[in-house]
């Protein structure tokens, strides 16, 4: 995506091999670049969310495994070294499916591989992780487009209202996104739009890096607090509701960031389309029943007892505050993740087109799904 006439994709590396990535803890304060240089960088970019989104966190760890590969101290046993070392990668964060997808991958490399011979490959596996992550967005742009340019023929060219939660755009995956790639796609086609952004609290991914996105590429949006969903479906104000996915499951369960269950509990009740755009990355069909079975990430309750943002000083610096919002013996409580029953979802918008969301209409077009 272009940020001041530059295209940055979310992670890359660059010519001399570093790590790069968008420090998104910065955003949208500050645009700044991190380099990582090690697994214990990635782990902790991983876990302190400088990089986050089902997408990236997998797109990260297929880079993390090369760069262990690459500090791989000679004296060590290579296998076990490596087992030790993703297995760090995979405890950073237990929700989203692109994490194991991408470190399986890899793992099949150095697993049948001694180190010399598993290095380049595994350098080649982390691009083409990242390089299929962006064809998978641009394709789930083009199905997902269909459904918002039947909505505007419907409303004789009057914006689209989409409501979308959390960030599912190119900074939860290296380009295009999930749930916005729909809406990029028909705003570049000229077709009117118009984004209603939750805040999504404790982190504010809606308010720090969704609307930071629409803004830098002119899509009309507004910021709402989360609660407000409900009360604009009632009133005719929302159109189509579209979020992204953490994990799927084979029948169309979905984790998503915490508060979606509610946004698809008020569509369902006033009959608003709810869209889950997914790469098939993000799909676990080992599990069927997400809400019994699909780990939900249970994040430090510091983020629910502050709020971080900024302002200008007198020279009209921008610094970043944080600061306390309930009493000091107060405790939070901090899920970072929930559960939408399949029965409240209208369609899945993968890269290989919509399906309902249940087993039959998944299987039929995953047929990979059936061996569960
Ligand atoms: O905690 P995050 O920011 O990593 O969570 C990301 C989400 O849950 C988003 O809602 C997104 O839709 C899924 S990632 C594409």
């Amino acid at each position: 995506m272009r940020i001041q006439n530059k295209h940055y994709t979310s992670i890359w590396l660059t010519d001399e091999d570093e790590l790069q990535i968008i420090d998104q803890t910065k955003l949208p304060y500050q645009f700044e670049i991190a380099t990582l240089k090690s697994n214990s960088d990635v782990c902790r970019a991983i876990s302190s969310m400088q990089v986050r989104g089902a997408g990236l966190i997998g797109v990260t760890a297929g880079y993390g495994v090369y760069l262990i590969a690459k500090n791989f101290p000679k004296q060590k046993n290579w296998k076990q070294y490596m087992r030790e070392e993703c297995d760090k990668l995979l405890k950073t964060r237990p929700t989203a499916k692109n994490l194991s997808y991408a470190l399986e991958q890899q793992t099949k490399i150095w697993q049948n591989a001694a180190h010399d011979e598993a290095l380049p490959k595994l350098r080649k596996k982390a691009l083409e992780l990242a390089r299929e992550d962006i064809d998978f967005c641009k394709r789930i742009g083009e199905h997902g487009k269909e459904i918002i340019a039947k909505i505007a023929q419907r409303k004789n060219g009057q914006p689209v209202n989409i409501l979308t939660h959390c960030n599912a755009g190119w900074l939860a995956f290296t380009d295009y996104g999930s749930a916005l790639s729909p809406v990029y796609t028909a705003f570049n086609e000229n077709i009117p739009v118009h984004v209603f952004v939750d805040e999504t609290r404790p982190r504010n991914q809606g308010a720090s890096l969704t609307a930071f996105e629409l803004a830098e590429q002119d899509v009309p949006h507004t910021l709402i607090a989360d609660n407000v969903g409900g009360h604009l479906m009632q009133h005719g104000m929302v159109d189509l509701v579209l979020v992204g996915a953490d994990r799927v499951t084979r029948s169309g369960d979905t984790a998503n960031k915490i508060g979606t269950y509610l946004k698809a509990l008020a569509a369902h009740d006033n009959h608003v389309p709810f869209y889950v755009a997914l790469p098939s990355s993000t799909f676990d069909f080992s599990l069927y029943d997400g809400v019994k079975e699909i780990v939900i990430e249970e994040r430090n309750a510091r983020e629910t007892e502050y709020v971080t943002g900024y302002y200008h000083n007198a020279d009209k610096e921008k610094l970043i505050q944080e600061v306390r919002i309930c009493p000091e013996k107060t405790k939070g409580l901090n899920f970072a993740f929930d559960v939408t029953p399949h029965t409240l979802i209208t369609g899945l918008i993968t890269e290989r087109g919509i399906t309902e969301a249940n087993e039959k209409a998944i299987s039929t077009l995953y047929p990979e799904a059936k061996k569960f």
